[in-house]
Protein backbone atom coordinates (compact mmCIF):
# COMPACT_ATOMS: atom_id res chain seq x y z
CA UNK A 1 0.00 0.00 0.00
CA UNK A 2 1.03 3.28 -0.83
CA UNK A 3 1.62 6.63 0.91
CA UNK A 4 -1.39 8.74 -1.01
CA UNK A 5 -3.31 11.07 0.95
CA UNK A 6 -6.97 10.90 1.67
CA UNK A 7 -9.16 10.89 -1.23
CA UNK A 8 -12.75 9.81 -1.85
CA UNK A 9 -13.35 7.76 -5.07
CA UNK A 10 -14.73 9.35 -7.37
CA UNK A 11 -17.14 8.44 -10.29
CA UNK A 12 -16.44 4.69 -10.92
CA UNK A 13 -18.07 2.23 -13.39
CA UNK A 14 -19.07 -1.60 -12.71
CA UNK A 15 -18.78 -3.63 -15.56
CA UNK A 16 -20.72 -6.82 -14.51
CA UNK A 17 -19.62 -9.65 -16.59
CA UNK A 18 -23.33 -11.80 -16.21
CA UNK A 19 -25.06 -8.47 -16.24
CA UNK A 20 -28.35 -9.79 -16.76
CA UNK A 21 -28.37 -12.43 -14.04
CA UNK A 22 -29.56 -12.62 -11.03
CA UNK A 23 -26.44 -11.16 -8.77
CA UNK A 24 -25.75 -8.48 -11.16
CA UNK A 25 -29.83 -7.30 -11.17
CA UNK A 26 -30.35 -7.23 -7.52
CA UNK A 27 -27.08 -5.37 -7.34
CA UNK A 28 -28.22 -2.93 -9.81
CA UNK A 29 -31.40 -2.78 -8.12
CA UNK A 30 -29.50 -2.34 -4.61
CA UNK A 31 -27.36 0.22 -5.21
CA UNK A 32 -30.60 2.47 -6.40
CA UNK A 33 -32.46 1.68 -3.36
CA UNK A 34 -29.98 2.01 -0.69
CA UNK A 35 -28.69 5.50 -2.48
CA UNK A 36 -31.97 6.67 -2.55
CA UNK A 37 -32.86 6.10 1.28
CA UNK A 38 -35.61 3.67 0.12
CA UNK A 39 -33.90 0.54 2.06
CA UNK A 40 -31.33 0.61 4.59
CA UNK A 41 -27.71 -0.65 3.99
CA UNK A 42 -28.52 -4.29 5.39
CA UNK A 43 -26.02 -6.65 4.67
CA UNK A 44 -23.53 -4.48 2.88
CA UNK A 45 -20.01 -4.57 4.80
CA UNK A 46 -18.46 -1.34 3.49
CA UNK A 47 -21.77 0.48 4.92
CA UNK A 48 -20.42 -0.47 8.58
CA UNK A 49 -18.89 2.71 11.15
CA UNK A 50 -15.39 0.79 10.78
CA UNK A 51 -15.30 2.18 6.80
CA UNK A 52 -16.94 5.66 7.30
CA UNK A 53 -13.66 7.42 6.35
CA UNK A 54 -12.08 5.40 4.51
CA UNK A 55 -12.43 7.31 1.12
CA UNK A 56 -14.79 4.62 -0.21
CA UNK A 57 -16.31 5.76 -3.45
CA UNK A 58 -20.00 6.85 -2.38
CA UNK A 59 -22.64 4.48 -3.70
CA UNK A 60 -24.76 6.88 -5.87
CA UNK A 61 -21.22 7.21 -7.80
CA UNK A 62 -21.37 3.74 -9.09
CA UNK A 63 -22.38 3.69 -12.44
CA UNK A 64 -23.48 -0.12 -13.99
CA UNK A 65 -22.47 -1.54 -17.31
CA UNK A 66 -21.74 -4.84 -18.45
CA UNK A 67 -21.36 -7.50 -20.81
CA UNK A 68 -23.94 -10.91 -21.16
CA UNK A 69 -25.15 -13.39 -23.69
CA UNK A 70 -28.73 -13.01 -23.34
CA UNK A 71 -30.95 -9.52 -24.11
CA UNK A 72 -33.47 -10.21 -21.67
CA UNK A 73 -34.47 -6.37 -20.85
CA UNK A 74 -32.84 -5.74 -16.77
CA UNK A 75 -36.56 -4.49 -15.59
CA UNK A 76 -37.87 -7.69 -16.77
CA UNK A 77 -35.53 -9.96 -15.00
CA UNK A 78 -35.89 -7.14 -11.71
CA UNK A 79 -39.74 -8.48 -12.11
CA UNK A 80 -39.36 -11.76 -12.08
CA UNK A 81 -36.51 -11.69 -9.10
CA UNK A 82 -39.54 -9.83 -7.29
CA UNK A 83 -42.36 -12.09 -7.95
CA UNK A 84 -39.64 -15.06 -6.84
CA UNK A 85 -39.59 -13.10 -3.65
CA UNK A 86 -36.19 -11.60 -3.55
CA UNK A 87 -37.20 -7.83 -2.87
CA UNK A 88 -40.44 -6.26 -2.33
CA UNK A 89 -41.83 -5.79 -6.27
CA UNK A 90 -43.01 -1.72 -4.20
CA UNK A 91 -39.30 -0.94 -4.91
CA UNK A 92 -39.70 -1.47 -9.06
CA UNK A 93 -40.52 2.04 -9.71
CA UNK A 94 -38.22 3.32 -7.89
CA UNK A 95 -35.06 1.83 -9.22
CA UNK A 96 -37.04 1.70 -13.18
CA UNK A 97 -34.41 4.57 -14.10
CA UNK A 98 -31.22 2.96 -12.59
CA UNK A 99 -32.20 -0.22 -14.38
CA UNK A 100 -32.81 1.68 -17.67
CA UNK A 101 -29.23 3.21 -17.52
CA UNK A 102 -27.37 0.11 -16.68
CA UNK A 103 -29.41 -1.81 -19.10
CA UNK A 104 -28.10 0.53 -21.81
CA UNK A 105 -24.42 -0.18 -21.35
CA UNK A 106 -25.09 -3.96 -21.33
CA UNK A 107 -22.99 -5.06 -24.62
CA UNK A 108 -23.39 -8.51 -25.92
CA UNK A 109 -20.32 -10.78 -24.59
CA UNK A 110 -18.87 -14.09 -25.83
CA UNK A 111 -19.42 -18.06 -24.82
CA UNK A 112 -16.09 -18.78 -26.49
CA UNK A 113 -17.87 -21.16 -28.66
CA UNK A 114 -15.51 -22.32 -31.75
CA UNK A 115 -16.46 -20.93 -35.39
CA UNK A 116 -16.65 -17.25 -34.57
CA UNK A 117 -14.33 -14.41 -34.23
CA UNK A 118 -10.74 -15.28 -32.88
CA UNK A 119 -9.85 -14.99 -29.19
CA UNK A 120 -7.74 -12.01 -29.94
CA UNK A 121 -10.55 -10.54 -32.25
CA UNK A 122 -12.58 -10.77 -29.06
CA UNK A 123 -10.65 -9.67 -26.59
CA UNK A 124 -10.35 -6.25 -29.03
CA UNK A 125 -13.70 -5.87 -28.96
CA UNK A 126 -14.57 -6.42 -24.97
CA UNK A 127 -11.65 -4.04 -24.14
CA UNK A 128 -12.98 -1.29 -27.04
CA UNK A 129 -16.85 -1.57 -25.21
CA UNK A 130 -14.91 -1.16 -21.59
CA UNK A 131 -12.73 1.78 -22.71
CA UNK A 132 -15.95 3.59 -24.26
CA UNK A 133 -17.92 2.56 -20.93
CA UNK A 134 -15.25 4.84 -19.24
CA UNK A 135 -14.81 7.26 -21.79
CA UNK A 136 -18.74 7.85 -22.30
CA UNK A 137 -19.31 8.40 -18.83
CA UNK A 138 -15.99 10.35 -17.56
CA UNK A 139 -15.17 7.24 -14.78
CA UNK A 140 -12.09 7.84 -12.56
CA UNK A 141 -11.70 3.98 -13.21
CA UNK A 142 -13.60 1.19 -13.78
CA UNK A 143 -13.70 -2.85 -12.10
CA UNK A 144 -14.62 -5.24 -13.83
CA UNK A 145 -16.52 -8.10 -11.96
CA UNK A 146 -17.59 -11.79 -13.08
CA UNK A 147 -20.96 -12.28 -12.02
CA UNK A 148 -21.81 -15.28 -14.71
CA UNK A 149 -22.27 -18.53 -14.78
CA UNK A 150 -19.84 -20.98 -13.20
CA UNK A 151 -17.41 -22.73 -15.63
CA UNK A 152 -15.95 -26.24 -15.20
CA UNK A 153 -12.85 -26.57 -13.90
CA UNK A 154 -10.00 -25.38 -16.97
CA UNK A 155 -7.93 -27.20 -18.76
CA UNK A 156 -4.85 -25.74 -18.05
CA UNK A 157 -2.24 -25.41 -20.65
CA UNK A 158 1.19 -23.98 -20.99
CA UNK A 159 0.37 -20.80 -22.96
CA UNK A 160 -1.76 -20.11 -19.31
CA UNK A 161 1.84 -19.66 -17.58
CA UNK A 162 3.65 -16.71 -18.93
CA UNK A 163 2.08 -13.75 -20.41
CA UNK A 164 4.46 -13.77 -23.45
CA UNK A 165 3.34 -17.11 -24.19
CA UNK A 166 -0.29 -16.56 -23.98
CA UNK A 167 -0.23 -13.15 -26.22
CA UNK A 168 2.02 -15.60 -28.91
CA UNK A 169 -0.95 -18.04 -28.41
CA UNK A 170 -3.53 -15.16 -29.08
CA UNK A 171 -1.64 -13.58 -32.07
CA UNK A 172 -1.38 -17.25 -33.86
CA UNK A 173 -5.28 -17.36 -33.65
CA UNK A 174 -4.95 -20.25 -31.19
CA UNK A 175 -8.46 -19.89 -29.39
CA UNK A 176 -6.91 -20.73 -25.10
CA UNK A 177 -8.74 -19.19 -22.60
CA UNK A 178 -11.38 -19.79 -20.81
CA UNK A 179 -14.07 -17.47 -21.07
CA UNK A 180 -13.98 -16.07 -17.68
CA UNK A 181 -10.02 -15.57 -18.19
CA UNK A 182 -10.33 -13.48 -21.97
CA UNK A 183 -12.78 -11.22 -20.11
CA UNK A 184 -10.04 -10.84 -16.75
CA UNK A 185 -7.30 -10.59 -20.00
CA UNK A 186 -9.55 -7.40 -21.57
CA UNK A 187 -9.94 -5.72 -18.20
CA UNK A 188 -6.49 -5.84 -17.52
CA UNK A 189 -5.72 -4.52 -21.16
CA UNK A 190 -7.82 -1.65 -20.36
CA UNK A 191 -6.60 -0.78 -17.11
CA UNK A 192 -9.95 -1.77 -15.07
CA UNK A 193 -9.42 -3.68 -11.20
CA UNK A 194 -11.41 -7.01 -11.27
CA UNK A 195 -12.85 -9.31 -8.99
CA UNK A 196 -14.11 -12.93 -9.43
CA UNK A 197 -17.03 -13.37 -7.65
CA UNK A 198 -17.34 -17.24 -9.18
CA UNK A 199 -15.58 -19.85 -8.94
CA UNK A 200 -14.22 -19.48 -12.80
CA UNK A 201 -10.36 -19.48 -13.28
CA UNK A 202 -10.71 -15.79 -14.19
CA UNK A 203 -7.68 -13.90 -13.53
CA UNK A 204 -6.42 -16.44 -11.81
CA UNK A 205 -4.02 -17.89 -14.62
CA UNK A 206 -0.17 -17.34 -13.78
CA UNK A 207 0.13 -15.11 -17.31
CA UNK A 208 -3.40 -13.10 -16.19
CA UNK A 209 -1.40 -12.33 -13.27
CA UNK A 210 1.72 -11.41 -14.91
CA UNK A 211 -0.28 -8.81 -16.74
CA UNK A 212 -2.27 -7.66 -13.57
CA UNK A 213 1.65 -6.96 -12.11
CA UNK A 214 2.62 -5.23 -15.12
CA UNK A 215 -0.49 -2.66 -15.75
CA UNK A 216 -0.28 -2.45 -11.59
CA UNK A 217 -3.78 -3.27 -11.07
CA UNK A 218 -5.43 -4.83 -7.83
CA UNK A 219 -7.58 -7.39 -8.06
CA UNK A 220 -9.25 -10.11 -5.80
CA UNK A 221 -11.26 -13.16 -6.15
CA UNK A 222 -12.57 -16.11 -6.33
CA UNK A 223 -15.68 -17.20 -5.27
CA UNK A 224 -17.86 -14.87 -2.96
CA UNK A 225 -18.98 -16.80 0.14
CA UNK A 226 -22.09 -15.97 0.96
CA UNK A 227 -23.58 -18.66 2.94
CA UNK A 228 -22.80 -22.38 3.70
CA UNK A 229 -19.04 -21.54 3.46
CA UNK A 230 -19.62 -18.17 5.18
CA UNK A 231 -20.50 -20.15 8.58
CA UNK A 232 -17.92 -22.81 8.29
CA UNK A 233 -15.41 -20.27 8.26
CA UNK A 234 -16.72 -18.95 11.38
CA UNK A 235 -17.76 -21.94 13.14
CA UNK A 236 -14.70 -24.15 12.16
CA UNK A 237 -12.22 -22.42 14.60
CA UNK A 238 -14.38 -23.10 17.42
CA UNK A 239 -13.04 -26.97 17.25
CA UNK A 240 -9.58 -26.05 16.33
CA UNK A 241 -9.59 -23.11 19.57
CA UNK A 242 -11.21 -25.96 22.23
CA UNK A 243 -8.92 -28.69 20.92
CA UNK A 244 -12.04 -30.94 19.67
CA UNK A 245 -11.30 -33.13 17.02
CA UNK A 246 -13.23 -33.12 13.89
CA UNK A 247 -13.85 -36.69 12.29
CA UNK A 248 -16.41 -35.24 9.48
CA UNK A 249 -17.72 -32.49 7.58
CA UNK A 250 -20.38 -32.97 5.07
CA UNK A 251 -22.42 -31.06 3.50
CA UNK A 252 -25.59 -30.37 1.01
CA UNK A 253 -26.88 -27.90 -0.62
CA UNK A 254 -29.94 -27.40 -2.08
CA UNK A 255 -30.46 -24.25 -4.46
CA UNK A 256 -32.39 -23.34 -7.68
CA UNK A 257 -32.30 -20.76 -9.94
CA UNK A 258 -29.74 -19.99 -12.50
CA UNK A 259 -26.86 -20.84 -10.37
CA UNK A 260 -29.15 -24.20 -9.57
CA UNK A 261 -29.33 -24.75 -13.12
CA UNK A 262 -25.77 -24.03 -13.89
CA UNK A 263 -24.45 -26.25 -11.06
CA UNK A 264 -26.38 -29.14 -12.16
CA UNK A 265 -24.02 -29.65 -14.60
CA UNK A 266 -21.17 -32.14 -12.61
CA UNK A 267 -18.60 -30.10 -14.28
CA UNK A 268 -19.37 -26.67 -12.91
CA UNK A 269 -20.53 -28.14 -9.69
CA UNK A 270 -16.89 -29.69 -9.31
CA UNK A 271 -15.48 -26.57 -9.39
CA UNK A 272 -17.94 -24.98 -6.56
CA UNK A 273 -16.93 -27.73 -4.61
CA UNK A 274 -13.62 -27.40 -4.90
CA UNK A 275 -13.35 -23.71 -4.01
CA UNK A 276 -16.24 -24.52 -0.84
CA UNK A 277 -13.60 -27.50 0.24
CA UNK A 278 -10.38 -25.74 0.17
CA UNK A 279 -11.14 -23.15 3.62
CA UNK A 280 -12.48 -25.91 5.42
CA UNK A 281 -9.24 -28.03 4.98
CA UNK A 282 -6.64 -25.63 5.85
CA UNK A 283 -8.93 -24.50 8.66
CA UNK A 284 -9.43 -27.64 10.65
CA UNK A 285 -5.53 -28.81 9.95
CA UNK A 286 -6.38 -31.94 8.30
CA UNK A 287 -8.59 -33.33 5.44
CA UNK A 288 -11.74 -34.64 7.35
CA UNK A 289 -13.89 -37.29 6.31
CA UNK A 290 -16.81 -35.43 4.37
CA UNK A 291 -18.33 -34.38 0.76
CA UNK A 292 -19.98 -31.82 -0.16
CA UNK A 293 -23.16 -31.48 -2.13
CA UNK A 294 -25.24 -29.50 -4.77
CA UNK A 295 -28.27 -30.53 -6.04
CA UNK A 296 -30.56 -28.45 -8.21
CA UNK A 297 -34.20 -28.32 -6.99
CA UNK A 298 -35.98 -25.74 -9.47
CA UNK A 299 -39.14 -25.64 -6.80
CA UNK A 300 -37.24 -23.32 -4.94
CA UNK A 301 -36.39 -20.58 -7.46
CA UNK A 302 -34.07 -18.27 -6.12
CA UNK A 303 -33.83 -19.60 -2.02
CA UNK A 304 -30.78 -21.59 -0.95
CA UNK A 305 -30.38 -24.02 1.65
CA UNK A 306 -27.58 -25.51 3.30
CA UNK A 307 -27.28 -28.32 6.00
CA UNK A 308 -23.76 -29.36 7.34
CA UNK A 309 -23.52 -32.17 9.31
CA UNK A 310 -20.27 -32.20 11.97
CA UNK A 311 -19.00 -35.07 13.80
CA UNK A 312 -16.58 -34.98 16.40
CA UNK A 313 -15.00 -35.94 19.31
CA UNK A 314 -14.50 -34.18 22.95
CA UNK A 315 -12.38 -35.60 25.91
CA UNK A 316 -11.84 -38.88 26.61
CA UNK A 317 -13.30 -39.57 22.92
CA UNK A 318 -16.78 -38.42 23.70
CA UNK A 319 -18.89 -38.60 20.48
CA UNK A 320 -20.80 -35.46 19.66
CA UNK A 321 -22.07 -33.65 16.88
CA UNK A 322 -23.43 -30.07 15.19
CA UNK A 323 -25.79 -29.39 12.41
CA UNK A 324 -26.76 -26.32 11.24
CA UNK A 325 -29.13 -25.12 8.41
CA UNK A 326 -28.67 -21.98 6.39
CA UNK A 327 -31.41 -20.13 4.71
CA UNK A 328 -31.04 -17.79 2.28
CA UNK A 329 -32.27 -16.03 -1.01
CA UNK A 330 -29.15 -16.17 -3.13
CA UNK A 331 -28.58 -12.72 -4.27
CA UNK A 332 -29.43 -11.06 -1.67
CA UNK A 333 -26.77 -12.69 0.28
CA UNK A 334 -24.10 -12.10 -3.04
CA UNK A 335 -25.16 -8.62 -4.48
CA UNK A 336 -24.31 -6.10 -1.21
CA UNK A 337 -20.83 -7.96 -1.69
CA UNK A 338 -20.32 -6.73 -5.18
CA UNK A 339 -20.92 -3.70 -4.11
CA UNK A 340 -18.88 -4.12 -1.17
CA UNK A 341 -15.96 -5.40 -3.35
CA UNK A 342 -15.85 -2.79 -5.86
CA UNK A 343 -16.12 0.45 -3.35
CA UNK A 344 -13.18 -1.80 -1.79
CA UNK A 345 -11.20 -2.29 -5.02
CA UNK A 346 -11.54 0.81 -6.42
CA UNK A 347 -10.48 2.42 -2.70
CA UNK A 348 -7.41 0.58 -3.00
CA UNK A 349 -6.32 0.98 -6.50
CA UNK A 350 -6.68 4.75 -5.68
CA UNK A 351 -4.26 3.66 -2.69
CA UNK A 352 -1.80 2.52 -5.07
CA UNK A 353 -2.19 -0.97 -4.41
CA UNK A 354 -1.55 -3.45 -6.80
CA UNK A 355 -1.78 -6.99 -7.42
CA UNK A 356 -3.71 -10.02 -5.39
CA UNK A 357 -5.63 -7.92 -2.24
CA UNK A 358 -5.15 -9.86 0.58
CA UNK A 359 -7.31 -7.62 2.72
CA UNK A 360 -10.26 -8.51 0.76
CA UNK A 361 -10.40 -12.26 1.54
CA UNK A 362 -13.05 -12.03 4.16
CA UNK A 363 -15.57 -12.06 1.25
CA UNK A 364 -14.43 -15.23 -1.10
CA UNK A 365 -14.77 -19.27 -0.29
CA UNK A 366 -11.29 -19.53 -1.84
CA UNK A 367 -8.83 -16.44 -1.55
CA UNK A 368 -6.36 -15.59 -3.94
CA UNK A 369 -2.69 -15.62 -1.89
CA UNK A 370 -0.53 -14.02 -1.93
CA UNK A 371 2.81 -14.55 -0.91
CA UNK A 372 1.68 -15.57 2.34
CA UNK A 373 -1.13 -18.04 2.56
CA UNK A 374 -4.35 -16.67 3.32
CA UNK A 375 -6.05 -17.18 6.75
CA UNK A 376 -10.04 -18.64 6.68
CA UNK A 377 -10.81 -17.33 9.46
CA UNK A 378 -13.59 -15.15 9.42
CA UNK A 379 -12.91 -12.98 12.65
CA UNK A 380 -8.95 -12.56 11.23
CA UNK A 381 -10.28 -11.90 7.83
CA UNK A 382 -12.59 -8.80 9.25
CA UNK A 383 -9.92 -7.82 10.93
CA UNK A 384 -7.34 -7.89 8.22
CA UNK A 385 -10.28 -5.80 5.95
CA UNK A 386 -10.47 -3.27 9.11
CA UNK A 387 -6.81 -2.62 9.73
CA UNK A 388 -5.96 -2.33 6.02
CA UNK A 389 -8.74 0.20 5.18
CA UNK A 390 -8.08 2.31 8.55
CA UNK A 391 -4.26 2.16 7.08
CA UNK A 392 -4.76 3.20 3.50
CA UNK A 393 -6.81 6.77 5.10
CA UNK A 394 -3.44 7.51 7.33
N1 LIG B 1 -25.67 -16.06 -5.16
C1 LIG B 1 -24.65 -16.35 -4.41
O1 LIG B 1 -24.76 -16.43 -3.20
C2 LIG B 1 -23.31 -16.57 -5.05
C3 LIG B 1 -22.19 -16.72 -4.24
C4 LIG B 1 -20.95 -16.90 -4.83
C5 LIG B 1 -20.84 -16.96 -6.21
N2 LIG B 1 -21.93 -16.82 -6.98
C6 LIG B 1 -21.75 -16.94 -8.42
O2 LIG B 1 -22.24 -15.80 -9.09
C7 LIG B 1 -22.57 -16.18 -10.43
C8 LIG B 1 -23.91 -15.56 -10.80
O3 LIG B 1 -24.96 -16.16 -10.06
P1 LIG B 1 -26.46 -15.86 -10.49
O4 LIG B 1 -27.31 -16.45 -9.45
O5 LIG B 1 -26.61 -14.41 -10.82
O6 LIG B 1 -26.57 -16.74 -11.82
P2 LIG B 1 -27.51 -16.46 -13.07
O7 LIG B 1 -27.55 -17.75 -13.82
O8 LIG B 1 -28.78 -15.80 -12.66
O9 LIG B 1 -26.69 -15.37 -13.94
C9 LIG B 1 -25.58 -15.65 -14.71
C10 LIG B 1 -25.59 -14.71 -15.91
O10 LIG B 1 -24.36 -14.91 -16.63
C11 LIG B 1 -24.67 -14.87 -18.01
N3 LIG B 1 -23.60 -15.53 -18.75
C12 LIG B 1 -23.39 -16.87 -18.90
N4 LIG B 1 -22.30 -17.07 -19.67
C13 LIG B 1 -21.82 -15.85 -19.99
C14 LIG B 1 -20.72 -15.40 -20.77
N5 LIG B 1 -19.91 -16.29 -21.36
N6 LIG B 1 -20.54 -14.08 -20.91
C15 LIG B 1 -21.38 -13.17 -20.32
N7 LIG B 1 -22.44 -13.55 -19.58
C16 LIG B 1 -22.65 -14.86 -19.42
C17 LIG B 1 -26.03 -15.56 -18.11
O11 LIG B 1 -26.66 -15.23 -19.33
C18 LIG B 1 -26.73 -14.95 -16.89
O12 LIG B 1 -27.40 -13.76 -17.21
C19 LIG B 1 -22.54 -17.71 -10.48
O13 LIG B 1 -21.34 -18.15 -11.09
C20 LIG B 1 -22.53 -18.08 -9.02
O14 LIG B 1 -21.87 -19.32 -8.78
C21 LIG B 1 -23.16 -16.62 -6.45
Amino acid sequence: MSDTPSRHVGRTGVWLVGARGSVATTAVVGAAAVSGGFVPPTGMVSQLPEFAHSGLPALDDLVFGGHDVTDTPLSKRAEQLAEAGVFPAALLPLVVDALRAADADIRTGTTGEPGGPTQAETAASLIDDLTSFRQRHRLDQVVVVDVSSTEPLPVLRPAHQQLDTLEEALASGDATLPPSSLYAYAALRARCGYVGFTPSPGVRLPALRELAEAQGLPYAGSDAKTGETLIRTALAPVFAHRALRVRSWSGTNLLGGGDGATLADPAAAASKNASKRSGLDALLGEQVEGLTHIDNVPSMGERKTAWDHVDFQGFLGAPMTLQFTWQGWDSALAAPLVLDLVRFLARARQAGATGPQRQLGFFFKDPIADHIAPDHRLVIQFEELRAWYAGAVR
